[in-house]
Parts: C-alpha cells; structure tokens; sequence
C-alpha cells in the first residue's frame, strides 16, 4: 500500500470531477489517498466579475499568488508520490496552485518525491507546464508524468465558450458551438490513468524515475498552437509587469493600462491568432518534419501513444 498526496483546486467542480475519477481506482486498490483542496484566504468568484478578471493577469502571470488558508495534510505525513492538479489561468498555473508551489508547506511536501502534474484547461497548457516545472524542480521534486485535459470543441470556438462559461457561469451550447469546458466522455475516461497507476505503485515503479503513464495518450499537442502560445506568453510578460508598475491589484491607477491591454488582447484573438495559424496550415507540408518534431518534445513525459489503452480505459 502507498501513501499519494492529491492537491486540488477547482471554481466550477470540473478539475474536481477528473480529479476524483483518477483517485478511485487508487483507493479501491487499497492506496492510501490524501485529497487535500486548497483554500485560498479570500476566495476567487465564479463567474468572474469582468474587471476582476482582467485585474488578475498581471499577478497571474508575475507568479505573485495571494495566501492559501493552512493545509491539511497532517504534520508528519510521509508519502510516496505527489499529485498536482491544475488550472491555466493567462498561460500561467491558477493562482491557488502557484501559492501551493511557492509556499514552504508545499515545496517541503514536494522535496524528493515523485510528481505527476495534471491539468484541465482551455486548451493552452504548455507555457504553465515550463512554470510547473520550473517551481517543482526548485522544491526539490522530480515531476514524472502529466496528463492534460482540454476543453471540446476547435481552437476557435473555445475562443468564445470558455470565456462566457468564466464570465457568465454558463456552459451549455451557444451559438453551435460545443457546450464549455472538458467533454463529459473525456471525464469519465480520466479513471484509465487512475487503474494504471494503482499497478504502477504496485510494482514501485514510482521509484524507477520513469514515466509511468506513457501508452494512455495522456497529452496530444497541437504543434501549431504551441507556436502562437510562446509569443502569447512573452508579449504576456511584458504587459504583466508594465500594469503592475502602474499600481497593485484593484486600484484604480491600474484601469486605464488594464483596459488597453484588453484591447490588444481582443485584437491579438481576432486577428494575430487566426492570421497565424492560416498561416501555419498553409505551410505544414514545408513545417511539417520541424512541427513533428516540436510536438513529440512537447508532449514528453507521458506521450500521446496509444499502446495501453486497451488494458487499463474499460
Ligand atoms: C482568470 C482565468 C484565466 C484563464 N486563462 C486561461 C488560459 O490562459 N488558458 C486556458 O487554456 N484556460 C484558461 N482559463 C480556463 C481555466 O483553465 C479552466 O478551464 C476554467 O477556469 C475551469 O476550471 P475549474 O472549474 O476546474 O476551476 C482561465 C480561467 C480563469 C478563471
């Protein structure tokens, strides 16, 4: 029997919902789980009130988290794996997870222990996963799989779907297009990776220092995507510190920058990202050796290879 420790935080319960599918078969196969949710002192709305949502870009991408309530986990808690759900929020992990990474509570939790890192998001993770990383190996810990879960539908129409399910609460279809958010069959598939990993510690894999939830297609990469990501990522960090040097989070001092960010960032999704990845598809046979190659580094460790899934998704 093994001693996992899950970190969860999720507004809308969906983080929660994949989360919950993957610890089952844990403990019907008699692990020992502690789930434990991060509660952050002054909680986060859902829906989100529009200025308060832009409002915490800047902070979001600076990694500059506001305080977690105190944890759970008991004091002399020894476990033998860590598990690290996720949300992006601005290509940058959720607030209540970046607070978790950078306190000394978490970074002792993590210190030589193996990690695996699951995310559910719209569908651009990677830049978040590079921090992930980054934060993970600082404490100390050595991240071994990461499964990604993105929300249905083209690049396209998550464009509208997910923001309205952020700002309005409302998920259903719109417009034609897909409802927001992970599709339900995807949710209910997350258990494979449950049942494969409650044979993994069976076998102490998690002391190999080898992945151990490749063959799952645990995370499928869009090359093209990833490539308008960077750039979103590197204009992001530009902006982020130009609003904070304008004042701190909810001051006034801040709108007027904060509102010409929001400008640029709605012209950058109606125009730069369209235009880039008409682009991409137009040259995919001359890119297409470089994007195959950018697509199988990115999805390393755990892989988007199938050769598992018929053993452990029922
Ligand atoms: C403030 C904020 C910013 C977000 N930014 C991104 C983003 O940059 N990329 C992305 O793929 N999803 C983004 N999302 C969507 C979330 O990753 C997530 O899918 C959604 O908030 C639901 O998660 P939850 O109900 O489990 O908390 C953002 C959500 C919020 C609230």
């Amino acid at each position: 029997m093994k001693n996992v420790l899950v970190i969860n935080y999720s507004q809308t319960g969906q983080l929660a919902e994949i989360t919950a599918r993957v610890i089952a078969p844990l403990r019907a196969a008699g692990h020992q789980v502690h789930l434990e949710t991060l509660v952050p002192e002054t909680p986060f709305p859902w829906p989100w009130p529009v200025v308060q949502f832009f409002d915490t870009f800047p902070e979001c991408v600076q990694l500059d988290a506001p305080p977690l309530r105190p944890l759970h986990v008991p004091a002399d808690g020894q476990f033998d794996l860590v598990i690290l759900t996720y949300q992006v929020w601005y290509l940058a992990p959720a607030l209540p997870m970046t607070a978790f990474l950078k306190s000394l509570r978490g970074r002792q939790l993590i210190k030589d222990k193996p990690v695996i890192t699951l995310v559910a998001c719209r569908n651009m993770w990677l830049s978040a996963q590079e921090t992930m990383k980054s934060l993970i190996a600082e404490a100390g810990g050595q991240l071994r799989d990461h499964l990604a879960f993105s929300d249905q539908g083209h690049a396209l129409a998550t464009f509208v779907t997910t923001p309205r399910w952020v700002l309005t609460g409302r998920r259903d279809r719109f417009l034609g297009l897909p409802p927001a958010g992970v599709a339900q069959e995807e949710i209910r598939h997350a258990s494979r990776f449950g049942r494969a990993l409650a044979d993994a510690l069976d076998r102490d894999d998690e002391r190999s220092g080898a992945a151990m939830l490749t063959g799952l297609r645990a995370v499928t990469v869009n090359p093209r995507l990833a490539l308008s990501e960077r750039a979103g990522h590197r204009a992001f960090r530009v902006w982020s510190k130009l609003i904070r040097a304008f004042g701190r989070t909810g001051q006034w001092r801040r709108r007027p920058i904060l509102l010409i960010f929001v400008l640029y960032l709605v012209t950058l999704i109606l125009t730069v990202v369209p235009l880039s990845l008409l682009v991409q598809w137009l040259f995919s046979p001359l890119l297409k050796l470089r994007l195959d190659r950018l697509r199988a580094e990115l999805e390393l460790p755990s892989g988007s290879q199938e050769f598992n899934l018929k053993k452990y998704d029922l």
